[in-house]
Formats: C-alpha cells, structure tokens, sequence
C-alpha cells in the first residue's frame, strides 16, 4: 500500500516529553500523506510511543502489544505495528525475534526515519533504527498537536540527560544531552501564541543546563516571557543541583512565568541522595526551598519522591516523610523504587529492600502528602486567582476548569465564561486535588497582576 493511502494510531505512554514527541511524528506522519485516525481499530499502522522508567511502564506496553495480536490476524499481516520511544532503545530484540509482535522498531532520536522505515516493511521483513544522535533537537518540526485543547502545550527545548541518577534510566534511552536552538524556540512560541495558544510548557528532563550560544535557562525564560504578555509559561523539569538565582528572579519578576516550580527531590536522606548519585544533602535542598520561597513569595512546589531505594532504612525513610512534612509540597508524584538494567544501582546495589515494604513506605509518603495538599488547599478558600479556562470539567459541561498560575486545578461555574479565557475567581473550596471556585470576572495578566512586562 502506497504511503499516502494509510491511516496511522499514535498510543503514548510515559512522561511529557514523549507526548511532545508523538506530536512531532505526527507532524513527521501527516507531511508523507497519511491520515491521522483516532481508533486503533481503523489504522494500517500503529504506533506506541513507549515509557522505560518503571517496571510496570513496560508490563502495560507489553500487554497492549498482545492484544494487537488479533487485529494483526484479522487484517492478515497488513497492519504494522511500531514501537517508538524509549523502549525501543532497551528491548528491540525482545520485540522482533522473541515475541514477533512489533514490525518496526523506532528510538528516539530517529523519527525522521519512520516513513522509510514503512517503505522497507513489507513480506514480513522488520525494520529498526534505535540510533542515538548527538544533535538531534527536531528544531525545524512543527509538531502536530494533538492534546492540550488549544489552549495548553508542550515545547520541547531539549533532548536526552547527562546527569546519569544512579536509579535512572533515561541516559540509556535517550541518549546525550543537547539543547536545541533558542531561535527555533522563539519561532515556536510565537506561532502558538499567533494560534491562540494561552499556556505552553517547556520540556527538557533538567532545564538548568540548557544552553545555546551564551543562551542559559534563564534568559530563554525571559525571551519566552517576551514573547505574549498574555502567555503563560510553565517548564519542567529542573534538578535541584546548580539551581541559578537569576531564573528565579526573572519568575519572579515577570508576571507571564508561572510561580510554580517542579523541583524533585527524590529523598530526604543525604545518604540515599549520595548513593543515588543526586549532588545535593538534604540541608543544601532546603535551603534552596528557602531561597526559592524568598524570591518568589508564594511559589507553589512540587516534587518527586523514591521510597524503597537500594538500602533505605526505615529511619531514612522517615527523613522522608520529614522533608515532605516541612516543605509541604503542592503537588508529587511518588513511586517505588524499580529497578532497571543498565543503570548504576543495578551495577553497585543490591536491590535489597522488599516489596512490601517499599509498598508499605508509598502508602506513607501518598497519605502524608494528601493530608499536607489538604490543609494547603484549604488555606486558599477566601484568595483570589487568574484561572486560564482549559475546558469543560469531567463532572458537567456546565463548569469549567483551568489552573492557577500556581498550578493548582480550579473547577468553577462555566455562566458565560469561555475556554481560553483568563478568569478572575475567588476560591470556595477545596479538596486535596481540587479548588472550586465563583468566577468574578473575565481580566487578563496584565489586569490581575497589574504590571505590564517590561519590553
Ligand atoms: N529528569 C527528571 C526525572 C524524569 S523521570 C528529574 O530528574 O527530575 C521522573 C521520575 O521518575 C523521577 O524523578 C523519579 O522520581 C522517578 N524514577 C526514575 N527512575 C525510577 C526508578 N528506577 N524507579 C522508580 N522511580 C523512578
Ligand atoms: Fe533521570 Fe536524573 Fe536525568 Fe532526571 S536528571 S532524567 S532522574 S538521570
Ligand atoms: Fe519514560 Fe522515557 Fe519519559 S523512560 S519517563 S518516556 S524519558
């Protein structure tokens, strides 16, 4: 079948970086002639953009694969399967020879191969290219979007991590780190604010060491600040080590950079945080959280946390809990300890800690962590907050919900209030995930803030 009579299905699973990077071969799919569908029943290609970190990322792509097994009968050996993204880096001889579920095999570094790629799949014959680059930024793409509404999206600033988490897995999927052109970034933003784009997020797994030509993280920030007073800008996700002042300054100064910083720590434990190769001691962390709070008087935070590592005694753990308890996050995202080939901890540690009590510790830090996001959201009822609208609410169609500059989610009554719009609403009420709000009136950045961006 010729390249341009085909529909392809894109699945993606894993952190935002890989959704960012579906939209690129989206992009990379339509500009050969294929049509997007969104069913993986109606498509002659399917593609899953896969996840490594954990354990059970893989176990689900793995289970999805196997049910493609009937549709591939049904469709006799027509439909091609792909697997992109992360694992492709990791098991590409398990999915061609051992279980001869998948056709294609793609990293992520070599989308601009896929249609290729297509071409040569045919008679049952397979085709890879797992192949890292060093330069590879996809800066002439213009991705494809396919989530966020309009309203919300994702800009890739750079790609792959050298900073080798002795836990981590990303180093071996995706390769060395490298920034991409802070011109192209500028380009991209000011085509999603000309397309109404009210909320962009920029990506790289640390985004302190992004740098192009004298260019630092800071200063994109502020060029991206300049770019639509009435565009927020958000960025994910920053390594507590080498953290710059002056980013901070720049948020704090600029009214259009979100106060929200997704800082993880990964433990509390100086011992564990050495041992997982984290440059930081607890008290160094801390203190940045304190300098953090300094600068930008009501940031909101947010982390991510380990329990379970490599030797982690329960008093380790408790540092844990400890450290949540006195930074009071806004927001984390928690996990067991897996772990994974290749990396470091599975060269050096035992992977010693059972998985009852890794469980058990989750179960910890996940209760803590509600009851901490509770009374902090409890605290806003009475405050007031821009909320950019994102859409309808899960609930009804009659509210809507969008998120503070703080990142905190805000359902409120939709009354004559429209998606992508900017809402001045008074907080009501609160559980430990939710705000609920009255909206007061339909204002602006440079309204709510009352400052203009300096130019
Ligand atoms: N670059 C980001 C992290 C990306 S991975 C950063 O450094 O902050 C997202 C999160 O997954 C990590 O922060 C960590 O908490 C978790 N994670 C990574 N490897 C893991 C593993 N082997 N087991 C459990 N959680 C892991
Ligand atoms: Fe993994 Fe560490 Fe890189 Fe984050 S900074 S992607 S945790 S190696
Ligand atoms: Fe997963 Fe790869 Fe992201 S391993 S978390 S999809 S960088």
């Amino acid at each position: 079948m010729p390249l341009n009579q085909r529909k392809f299905y894109i699945e993606t699973y894993g952190c935002q970086m890989n959704f960012a990077d579906s939209e690129i071969v989206n992009s990379i799919m339509i500009d050969n002639g294929m049509q997007p569908v969104h069913k993986a029943e109606e498509a002659d290609i399917i593609f899953l953009n896969t996840c490594s970190i954990r354990e059970n990322a893989e176990t689900r792509v793995w289970n999805r694969l196997k049910e493609f097994r009937g549709l591939k009968r049904q469709k006799k050996n027509d439909l091609i399967v792909g697997v992109l993204g992360c694992m492709a880096e990791r098991v590409r001889e398990r999915f061609l020879e051992k279980e001869k579920l998948v056709d294609i095999v793609v990293g992520p570094d070599a989308y601009r191969d896929i249609p290729n790629l297509i071409s040569e799949v045919s008679d049952g014959r397979k085709a890879v290219n797992v192949l890292l680059s060093q330069e590879e930024t996809y800066a002439d793409i213009a991705p494809v979007r396919t989530t966020g509404n309009g309203v919300t999206a994702f800009v890739s600033i750079m790609r792959g991590c050298d900073n080798m988490c002795s836990f981590c897995v990303v180093p071996f999927t995706r390769g060395r780190e490298r920034s991409r052109p802070w011109q192209s970034i500028q380009d991209e933003l000011k085509q999603l604010s000309d397309q109404g784009y009210r909320d962009v997020t920029l990506l790289g797994q640390n985004v302190n060491s992004y740098h192009d030509n004298g260019v630092h993280f800071a200063d994109l920030m502020y060029k991206a600040s300049q770019v639509d007073p009435e565009m927020r800008i958000r960025f994910s996700t920053s390594h507590p080590k080498d953290f710059p002042n002056d980013l901070l300054h720049v948020i704090a100064e600029q009214p259009n950079l979100c106060s929200y910083i997704h800082i993880p720590a990964q433990s509390g434990n100086s011992e564990i945080l050495e041992r997982m190769r984290r440059p930081y001691t607890r008290e160094e962390y801390l203190e940045l959280i304190a300098t953090m709070r300094e600068l930008i008087p009501g940031v909101s935070l947010s982390t991510d946390i380990i329990t379970g590592f490599c030797g982690e005694t329960d008093e380790q753990h408790a540092e844990t809990l400890s450290l949540m308890q006195t930074v009071k996050y806004d927001l984390a995202y928690m996990f067991a300890y897996s772990e994974r080939d290749r990396t470091l901890a599975q060269r050096k540690y035992s992977d010693n800690i059972p998985e009852a009590v890794k469980k058990q510790r989750l179960a910890e830090v996940i209760s803590l962590q509600q009851s901490v996001q509770e009374v902090n959201n409890r605290a806003e009822i009475g405050t007031r907050h821009l909320v950019l609208a994102e859409g309808s609410s899960k609930r009804s169609d009659d509210q809507l919900f969008g998120r503070t500059d703080t990142n905190k989610v805000v359902i409120f009554d939709r009354k004559n209030f429209d998606v992508n719009q900017y809402v001045d609403v008074e907080i009501t009420g609160s559980t430990s995930a939710t705000l609920f709000a009255e909206p007061v009136k339909v204002s602006s950045i440079a309204e709510f803030f009352g400052t203009t961006v300096t130019v």
